[in-house]
């Protein structure tokens, strides 16, 4: 079976992983709803955390299954889920690789009794001991104003992300939040350009098939077109549409061309973010802008 440059199924995701009709990924980004009470369309978000794990530990099983070895997982949760997080990875057969820290630009509720939480976590785990890919990017990191000295050549990124905006959208997320007519956000927790950036170019090459089960407004595919890569996105609710229009329609707020230069310090950065030969049509014309 030959995979799409990119593809949008309106599905449950564990109803369509069951069905095993992907024959391998090289990178998962899961971003799940949190249980923690949102009003989705489709998704009762207040369940019992028994059932809820129970029923990403069956998700998480068969995307292993279909992941080539070596082959990451992103899994992005809220910080007081980490336990579980990192319990279902491991019984699942993941290898665990980072908690990437994701801050938040703002937070806006103070705390009464304890310190407010201003991120959010990604656990990074591969299948297997080492990640088949590992791209090391170089990021041109802010100089903080203790530090004299220019770095000529940036530096590597590390597991502490406080240098893009939001991971999910909120106050800062700007104009590549969709939002409906109104003006209100379509979705809840719509993830940024930026964090889908850094983790599909240190995690796939070229050519690879990154697989989204919720994929929501489709982030994962826009970024994943314009990377050259291959995508698989499952989303259960109707207005899954959004995705393909994102997707044909393209916005220059989804286009990653304008974040290149701060990744110019990575060693061959046209390897892996190749620029050339990209289809014509939909977000292409964007790419070259
Ligand atoms: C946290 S959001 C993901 C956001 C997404 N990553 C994006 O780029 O916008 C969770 C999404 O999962 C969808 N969802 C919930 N249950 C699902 C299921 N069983 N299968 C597929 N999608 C589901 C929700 O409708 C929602 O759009």
């Amino acid at each position: 079976m030959s995979i799409l440059d990119y593809e949008v199924i309106c599905e449950d995701c564990l109803t369509y992983l069951k069905q095993e009709r992907i024959p391998y990924i090289h990178l998962t980004f899961l971003d799940p709803p949190f249980n923690q009470g949102k009003d989705y369309k489709c998704f009762d978000d207040e369940q019992n955390p028994e059932v809820y794990w129970g029923w990403l530990k069956e998700i998480i099983q068969l995307i292993h299954k279909v992941t080539v070895d070596g082959g990451a997982i992103y899994f992005m949760q809220r910080e007081k889920n980490v336990d579980w997080m990192r319990r279902i990875l491991s019984e699942t057969g993941w290898t665990y690789q980072n908690l990437i820290i994701g801050k938040k630009l703002i937070s806006a509720i103070p705390g009464d009794f304890r310190f407010e939480k201003n991120y959010q976590v990604i656990i990074f785990a591969t299948k297997g001991k080492r990640p088949r890919v590992f791209n090391k990017l170089r990021i041109d990191y802010p100089l903080l104003p203790n530090y004299k000295h220019k770095r000529p050549n940036g530096v590597y990124l590390t597991d502490f992300w406080d240098d893009i905006r939001e991971p999910t959208s909120g106050y800062f997320t700007g104009d590549e939040t969709l939002r409906d007519k109104e003006g209100d956000s379509i979705h809840k927790q719509q993830p940024t350009i930026e964090l889908l950036l850094r983790i599909i170019l240190s995690s796939t090459n070229v050519g690879d098939t990154v697989f989204d089960p919720f994929a929501g407004n489709g982030t994962t595919l826009v970024v994943a077109y314009q990377l050259k890569r291959k995508s698989i996105g499952i989303e259960i609710d109707s207005d899954y549409e959004v995705i393909k229009k994102r997707l044909e329609t393209a916005s220059s707020a989804d286009s990653v061309l304008k974040r290149r230069s701060y990744y110019r310090f990575t060693p061959e950065l046209d390897e892996v973010w190749p620029t050339d030969g990209l289809p014509t049509g939909g977000l292409t014309r964007y790419i070259n802008e």
